[in-house]
C-alpha cells in the first residue's frame, strides 16, 4: 500500500514532465475517424486524505518546533537518569539507543553502551505502518504499538496492552521488583536500599496490580484489575499527551486540564487531581513506618539470601533497626533489616505510591484501598 502510494506521487510528476515534450512537429496529416470509447477502467484505490497536503501539515516546521521545544524542557530530554544508560541493565530505559535496540531486537548490547542519549524524537518514532492513513487510522509513526509484558516481575505473569501508542510508554515506565513475600524464618529479609518497585511503576497502578496485603484483614475491598475507568476509558497518552493546546502536541508529558475536562467536566484541574484524604492517609503511614521496629542484618556470603540477622553479645537479644523507610530531607528511603512480613507489605504500599507520582490519581479507587487497608494493619 505504502509503495503504491508512493508510486502514484511519482506518476503525477512523471507525467508532468511528459507533457514539455513533443510541441514542433511540422505538418500535421488530416485527423481520421473517432475510435471506438474504450472501456471504464477499475476504480482507483481512495488516495491518502488530503495527500501531500495532509503530509506537510504534520511534518512542517511550523508543527515540529513547537514540539521539539517542548520536549528540550522535559525530563524525557534533560532528566540526570538518561546517565545511567551505558550499564546493560538499565540501557532499555535510560538510553535512547538502548531502548531502540530492546524494542528492535527483544535485547541489549550485553556489554553496555559507550554513550547513553535521552530519549529522543528517534526513540519513540520510526516511520509509518502504513499510509494508507483512512483504512489504518494514523499511527504517527510512532515505534512500538505491541503489547508489553511486565518483564521483571517473577511472581506475576501479565502483559499489559492498552490498544495504542501508550503500549511505547509501558516499555519503560514499568515495576522492577516484586512484592514482598516471606524470604527467612517467616520474615522479610530485606536487602537493597533501592527497595520498591523503581521510579515507574504507572503501568501496575493504572492496571490495578502490585498491591501488598496477604497479611491484613482488609477494611477495605481490594478493587479488581482494570476496572477503574481511568483505565478503561483512558491510558497514559490520553491524560499526558493528548488535548493539549499549547502546540506542544503533549511533548512534555505533563497532564493537561483540557484532557480529563471529557470525563469530569466542570472541575478546576488544580482541585481534582489532589485528594487530600488519601494523601493525610498515606503520610499517617509513613509516621508508623518510621517507628517500625526490624532486626539488623549483616552480609554473608554462605547463608541464603546473603545476609543474616544480628544479635547482642547475648546471641539472643536482635540488634534493632528502627524505621522499615525513613525520611532523609525530602526523600523516602528503605531501611535493610529482617522485618515482619505485614510491615513489609504496608511498607511496599508506602513506597508503591510514592514511586508513582500520581498522589493516587493513576487508580483513585486501588490507591485509597492498599493505603486504608495498611493503615488499619499497622494500627491493629
Ligand atoms: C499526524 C502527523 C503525521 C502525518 C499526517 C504524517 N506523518 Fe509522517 N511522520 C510523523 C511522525 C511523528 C514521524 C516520525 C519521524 C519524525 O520525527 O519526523 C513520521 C515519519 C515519517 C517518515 C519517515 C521518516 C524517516 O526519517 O524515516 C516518512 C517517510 C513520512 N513520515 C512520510 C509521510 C507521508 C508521505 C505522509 C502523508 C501521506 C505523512 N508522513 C503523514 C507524523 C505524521
Ligand atoms: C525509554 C524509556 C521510556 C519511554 C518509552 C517513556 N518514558 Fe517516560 N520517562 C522515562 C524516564 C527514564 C524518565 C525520567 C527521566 C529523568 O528524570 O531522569 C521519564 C519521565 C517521564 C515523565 C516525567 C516524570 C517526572 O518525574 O517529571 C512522564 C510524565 C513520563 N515519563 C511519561 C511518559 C509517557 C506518557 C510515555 C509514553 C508516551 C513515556 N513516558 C515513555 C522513560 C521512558
Ligand atoms: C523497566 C525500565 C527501567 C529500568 C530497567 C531501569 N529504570 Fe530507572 N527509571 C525508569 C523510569 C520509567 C523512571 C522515571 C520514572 C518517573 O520519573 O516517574 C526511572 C527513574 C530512574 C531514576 C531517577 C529517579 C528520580 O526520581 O530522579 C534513577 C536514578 C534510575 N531510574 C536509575 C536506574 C538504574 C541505575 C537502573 C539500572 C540498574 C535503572 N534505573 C533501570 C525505568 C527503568
Ligand atoms: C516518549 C515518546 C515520544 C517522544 C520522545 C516523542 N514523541 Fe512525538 N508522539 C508520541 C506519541 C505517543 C504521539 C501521539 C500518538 C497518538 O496520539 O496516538 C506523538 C505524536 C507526535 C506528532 C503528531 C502530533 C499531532 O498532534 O498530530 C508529531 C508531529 C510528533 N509526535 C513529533 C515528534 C518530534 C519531532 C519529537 C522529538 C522532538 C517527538 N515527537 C518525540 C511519542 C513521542
Ligand atoms: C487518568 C489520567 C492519567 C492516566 C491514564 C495516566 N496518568 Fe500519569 N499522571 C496523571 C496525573 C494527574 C499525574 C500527576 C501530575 C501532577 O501532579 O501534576 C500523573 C503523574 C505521572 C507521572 C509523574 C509525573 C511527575 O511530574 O512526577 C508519571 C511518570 C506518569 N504519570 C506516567 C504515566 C504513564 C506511563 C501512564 C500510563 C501507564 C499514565 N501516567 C497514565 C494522570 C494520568
Ligand atoms: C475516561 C474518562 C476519564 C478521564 C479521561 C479522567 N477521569 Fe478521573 N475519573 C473518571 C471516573 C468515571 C471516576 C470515578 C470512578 C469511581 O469512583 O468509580 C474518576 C475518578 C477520579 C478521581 C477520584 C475522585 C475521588 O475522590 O474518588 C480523581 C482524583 C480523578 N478521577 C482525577 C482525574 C484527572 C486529574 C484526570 C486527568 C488528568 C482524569 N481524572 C481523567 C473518569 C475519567
Amino acid at each position: 500500500m505504502k509503495n503504491l502510494k508512493l508510486f502514484g506521487y511519482l506518476m503525477v510528476i512523471a507525467s508532468a514532465l511528459l507533457c514539455v515534450q513533443c510541441t514542433s512537429d511540422p505538418v500535421p496529416g488530416p485527423a481520421g475517424a473517432d475510435g471506438i470509447d474504450g472501456i471504464n477502467g477499475i476504480d482507483g484505490v481512495d488516495g491518502v486524505d488530503g495527500s501531500a497536503a495532509s503530509c506537510i501539515a504534520c511534518h512542517a516546521n511550523e508543527k515540529r518546533d513547537p514540539i521539539i521545544e517542548a520536549w528540550s524542557g522535559a525530563k524525557h530530554a534533560i532528566g540526570g537518569s538518561w546517565a545511567r544508560g551505558t550499564s546493560s541493565r538499565c540501557a532499555e530505559c535510560h538510553n535512547n539507543e538502548g531502548f531502540i535496540d530492546f524494542i528492535e531486537t527483544g535485547a541489549v548490547n550485553e556489554n553496555g553502551y559507550t554513550v547513553s542519549n535521552p530519549l529522543n524524537c528517534n526513540g519513540c518514532h520510526d516511520s509509518h505502518r502504513s499510509f494508507d492513513f483512512e483504512t489504518d487510522g494514523n499511527d504517527y509513526a510512532v515505534r512500538t504499538l505491541e503489547a508489553v509484558p511486565l518483564r521483571f516481575l517473577d511472581n506475576i505473569d501479565y502483559t499489559i496492552d492498552y490498544g495504542n501508542a501508550s503500549n511505547t510508554c509501558a516499555n519503560c515506565h514499568q515495576p522492577r521488583r516484586d512484592a514482598p513475600l516471606a524470604n527467612l524464618e517467616g520474615k522479610f529479609l530485606q536487602t537493597s536500599t533501592h527497595w520498591g518497585p523503581h521510579h515507574g511503576p504507572q503501568t501496575a497502578l493504572l492496571e490495578g496490580l502490585l498491591g501488598a496485603y496477604s497479611t491484613f484483614t482488609l477494611v477495605e475491598d481490594i478493587p479488581a484489575t482494570q476496572e477503574h475507568p481511568h483505565r478503561q476509558g483512558a491510558s497514559c497518552i490520553d491524560c499526558h499527551m493528548r488535548e493539549t493546546t499549547d502546540g506542544s502536541s503533549g511533548h512534555t508529558w505533563t497532564p493537561a486540564g483540557n484532557n480529563c475536562a471529557t470525563c469530569h467536566p466542570g472541575v478546576p484541574f488544580e482541585e481534582l487531581k489532589v485528594m487530600d484524604d488519601l494523601i493525610a492517609d498515606w503520610e499517617t503511614l509513613g509516621g508508623i513506618l518510621e517507628t517500625v521496629v526490624g532486626q539488623a542484618v549483616i552480609e554473608d556470603s554462605t547463608a541464603v539470601g546473603g545476609y543474616i540477622p544480628l544479635f547482642e553479645a547475648d546471641g539472643i537479644t536482635p540488634v534493632p533497626v528502627v524505621g522499615i523507610v525513613i525520611k532523609e530531607g525530602d526523600e523516602w528511603e528503605p531501611q535493610v533489616g529482617l522485618f515482619d512480613l505485614k510491615d513489609a507489605e504496608a511498607a511496599w504500599n508506602f513506597l508503591y505510591f510514592y514511586e508513582d507520582k500520581s498522589d493516587g490519581v493513576h487508580n483513585p479507587k486501588y490507591a485509597k484501598s492498599i493505603i486504608k487497608n495498611s493503615l488499619a494493619a499497622m494500627q491493629e
